[in-house]
């Protein structure tokens, strides 16, 4: 096992039980923290070619860190927060080192198999394949039992709903309740301080032709689970993510996007190890490094990422070797502009991703729906140092349409 990449600044109180070895964990921390903080980098294979993976993004959007938690299969560990005496597993992997047996499959087949059309007659035995193919991919066994509560659902149709609780999200909630309306803010990533109103809760879908916003608790023991939210005014504030850079080895274990690791280390004052390297443009790289004490390199710089089931070092294309056990990439981030799209907002690409296109300058958006669209901070293009001001000149607008007081 390869040594923690987050450090501990104390002992922390609780245990959770990960392939049965007892891992330290804090109130606060989610699954995947409390792996990295153990030395638990690869947690799981790739599905096709069986490489080791662990988690990356450490925000929801990569899939890297899938584990079994109490008996539900497929839960994303870096937006589960942890408990005591929680029973993690790792899947998809048969083997947690070395070459992966189930590899050999591909062995079979000369061009490399190619599972939509394998096998699809005659039916009976599609039926059959379908099921090998799940349950190869380590996708396929079942939770452990079936929660008889059922979903239980919250109905709500306050004056304004705000996705996300970042900068932007946060700094626009607070202006509005200031203002004296109604506002309800989502947020799916757990921890960080929270108003009364708040929700800790993934949108997973946006219907602008009803003004209707559906959404899931992140606590899987949470008392209402399904929110169903009907506001006159959206504020879209879901920020930005980092895209992969390209380079040999990114997906190696102990490879994280700066961005996840950023504001992991801001919700739980981690420290880090001496040997990190964070790879990227200069902007926001070089930044970046300094944020992190780190050694900073320029992607065209690097030949590649080398490590089985950990990172062990960076390979310079002038063969210089840098060891590091933790290895950051930052590269432009590209606004996280999917939910603005459901709710029918344009978008344009920027070059690193597509952001919202805003027709005013205080942050409205065309839409079709019922409701006010509103885009907040990075998801509509505004640099990280401005989103906290965007928010509040995007929820001043919001509150002068609205005649909110001041
Ligand atoms: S989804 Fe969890 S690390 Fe990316």
């Amino acid at each position: 096992m390869a040594s923690g990449i987050l450090l501990r600044r104390g002992d922390p109180p609780w245990t959770l039980d990960y392939d049965g070895r007892s891992i330290p964990c804090a109130p606060g921390e989610n699954v995947a923290e409390a792996l990295l903080a153990a030395g638990e980098l690869g947690t799981t294979r790739s599905l096709k070619f069986r490489r080791h993976r662990g988690p990356y993004c450490l925000s929801g959007d990569c899939g890297t860190c899938l584990a079994r938690v109490d008996g539900e299969p497929n839960v994303r560990a870096c937006l589960t927060p942890v408990h005591d005496g929680q029973k993690v597993v790792s899947q998809n992997r048969l083997v947690g080192r070395g070459p992966d047996p189930s590899a050999l499959a591909d062995k079979f087949f000369a061009k490399g198999m190619d599972h939509h059309h394998l096998m699809v007659r005659p039916r009976a035995l599609n039926e059959i394949m379908k099921e090998v193919a799940r349950n190869l991919a380590g996708l396929g066994t079942l939770p452990d039992r079936v929660d008889g509560r059922g979903a239980t659902f919250r109905h709500e149709a306050p004056d304004v709903v705000v996705i996300g609780r970042g900068q932007a999200g946060r700094a626009a909630s607070q202006e509005i309740r200031r203002r004296g309306l109604r506002c309800i803010a989502l947020e799916r990533m757990p921890g960080g301080a929270k108003h009364d109103d708040d929700f800790d809760a993934g949108v997973f879908g946006i219907y602008p032709d009803e003004g209707l916003i559906c959404a899931a608790a992140v606590e899987p023991r949470a008392t209402d689970r399904i929110f169903t939210l009907r506001p006159r005014h959206l504020v879209v504030a879901t920020g930005a993510r980092d895209p992969m850079i390209l380079i040999d080895g990114n997906d190696t274990p102990g490879v994280v996007s700066a961005r996840g690791l950023v504001a992991a280390m801001s919700r739980q004052h981690f420290r880090l190890p001496d040997d990190v390297v964070v790879i990227g443009p200069d902007d926001p790289g070089a930044r970046i490094a300094r944020g992190l004490n780190a050694r900073h390199l320029r992607p065209q710089d690097v030949e590649r990422i080398e490590g089985s089931d950990a990172v062990d070092h960076v390979r310079l294309t002038d063969g210089t070797r840098i060891d590091a056990s933790l290895v950051v990439l930052a590269p432009r981030p590209g606004p996280a502009s999917e939910l603005a799209r459901q709710a029918g907002a344009p978008v344009r690409w920027n070059g690193a991703g597509f952001e919202v296109q805003r027709e005013h300058p205080g942050g409205r958006v065309p839409s079709p729906g019922p409701w006010t669209l509103w885009a907040a901070g990075e998801v509509a293009g505004v640099p990280t140092g401005r989103s906290a001001h965007d928010g509040q000149v995007v929820a001043q607008a919001l509150c002068h349409r609205e005649g909110a007081e001041s």
